[in-house]
């Protein structure tokens, strides 16, 4: 019996999986990445296509890569080897397995220092140490944090140090009562900043960059960054949903709670946005100025509400949590493998592999300072491995998903598990064809290989 099997538990209920998949889906890809991506790329018309790519490929695959789980019952790598032995297929699919694995411990080498960001803003705002007397006091504070090795190390370490403890200790109740309350929590914190920022006076120019498309702006590699986030925000492509879809008893539809999960990522980065660009707008800002975006305008918009210093503190404490979530589920393939295949501990599994993504974050902090002029191919070391991971093994894993379970699955078991009724034919034709095409049309497009 693998360990897997024995730490076999299911989800107390729909709402329980949905809270869990919420948890890896919401994170910092939608509060911190979705807005400067969308900055960095145009507006409007990026995020249509980012739109386009959640509607069309990230919801039907999110169903292929639930029913995997459910249907394989494993860690990500031994469900695949399991499902192509029932199907009579090679047992190299588990490689896509071993993309999971190496893609979440790269996202989370960078996500840990984009965190400790946060976690630094949490205590700057808290403790009233921030100064935010204009635009170019926080920009000054922002590029203070960004030159200072030290320091994100500090937060960098901290933060890795809270996801072994948790992950040390099992994905345990807790963190599923937590989120209960956090999601909720940050989901209300966003529409305060909504509401101040439909106040301001860079709301209309705010709102038509984020919402009236110009295709002039888009390029090949933008198109990419927005399939690419598609992946990301969703968390796709990597078998975090596998392994979640893998703890969904069998009455629970796919279908519904994947749209309801999707759904909820999406409006998160909407209303995301919706906060940051009049902000920018409103204070001469550069919407393009990159993953400094939220942290250098959304202390201008505390600084101008009653109570700013205590709704900028609670903020923070969310980003914090959304972003632990996400670590947890970046992380969590890496243990299984580790504690299934090499025998360690839950404990042990959890150190080595959180100590292996600290090690890599080191890099990402040295990416804005020491090293910013330091090229890897062509990019800095933090846009290296965020390009490699979310626009290239999300994709590439997520086409995989499509073609075991659109081709090589049995249709009956498909249908079986998915239950969609008249729909399933739809689910079938964009699984089958028009998800992987699209994904591989872009992914060469984007590289320029075609
Ligand atoms: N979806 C998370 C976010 O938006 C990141 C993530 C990626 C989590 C892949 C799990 C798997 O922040």
């Amino acid at each position: 019996m693998t360990t897997s099997e024995k730490v076999h538990g299911q989800w107390s209920s729909r709402l329980a999986f949905i809270i869990a998949a919420s948890g890896s889906a919401i994170g910092l890809g939608n509060i911190w990445k979705f807005p400067y991506l969308v900055g960095e790329n145009g507006g409007g018309a990026f995020v249509l296509v980012y739109l386009a790519c959640v509607a069309i490929i990230g919801l039907p695959l999110m169903m292929a890569e639930t029913l995997l789980g459910r249907r394989g019952r494993q860690s990500p790598i031994n469900t695949m080897a399991k499902l192509a032995r029932a199907a009579g297929s090679h047992p190299a699919w588990r490689f896509v397995g071993w993309i999971g694995v190496l893609a979440g411990f790269l996202i989370l080498s960078y996500y840990s220092v984009i965190a400790g960001w946060s976690m630094a803003y949490l205590f700057k705002v808290g403790g009233g140490f921030l100064e935010v007397g204009s635009a170019e006091a926080t920009q000054r504070a922002f590029i203070d944090l960004k030159s200072a090795p030290d320091v994100q190390m500090v937060w960098h370490s901290l933060f890795m140090a809270a996801t072994i403890l948790i992950v040390s200790r099992g994905v345990s109740k807790g963190i599923e009562k937590v989120t209960r309350i956090m999601m909720p929590g940050l989901l209300l914190m966003l529409i305060i900043l909504d509401v101040y920022a439909a106040g301001t006076s860079g709301f209309s120019e705010g709102m038509s960059f984020l919402f009236k498309p110009d295709f002039a702006k888009l390029s090949a590699e933008s198109l990419l960054i927005a399939m690419g986030q598609a992946f990301f925000s969703l968390g796709l492509g990597m078998g975090s949903i596998m392994v979640y879809g893998s703890y969904l008893p069998d009455h629970v539809s796919i279908a519904r709670s994947s749209l309801i999960v999707a759904g909820l990522d999406t409006a998160v980065a909407l209303l995301a946005g919706i906060a940051i660009f009049p902000v920018v707008f409103s204070n001469n800002l550069q919407p393009g100025m990159g993953p400094g975006l939220i942290f250098e305008t959304l202390p201008l918009a505390f600084m101008h509400m009653p109570g700013g210093a205590l709704f900028g503190t609670i903020f923070f404490v969310l980003v914090f949590f959304a972003a632990i979530t996400s670590a947890i589920a970046l992380i969590e393939p890496a243990v299984a493998w580790l504690s299934e295949n090499k025998g360690f501990d839950r404990v042990t599994a959890s150190i080595y592999a959180g100590a292996g993504c600290w090690l890599l974050g080191v890099g990402t902090v040295l990416s804005f300072n020491v090293w910013a002029e330091k090229s890897f191919f062509g990019k800095t070391f933090f846009d290296a491995i965020d390009f490699l991971t979310a626009d290239i093994l999300l994709p590439v894993g997520g086409i995989l998903v499509a073609i075991f379970a659109g081709w090589i699955m049995k249709r009956s078991e498909s249908a079986e598990e998915l239950e969609l009724g008249g729909l399933y034919p739809y689910w079938l034709l964009l699984t089958r064809f028009v998800a992987p095409a699209a994904v591989a049309i872009i992914l060469l497009h984007g590289l320029g290989l075609f």
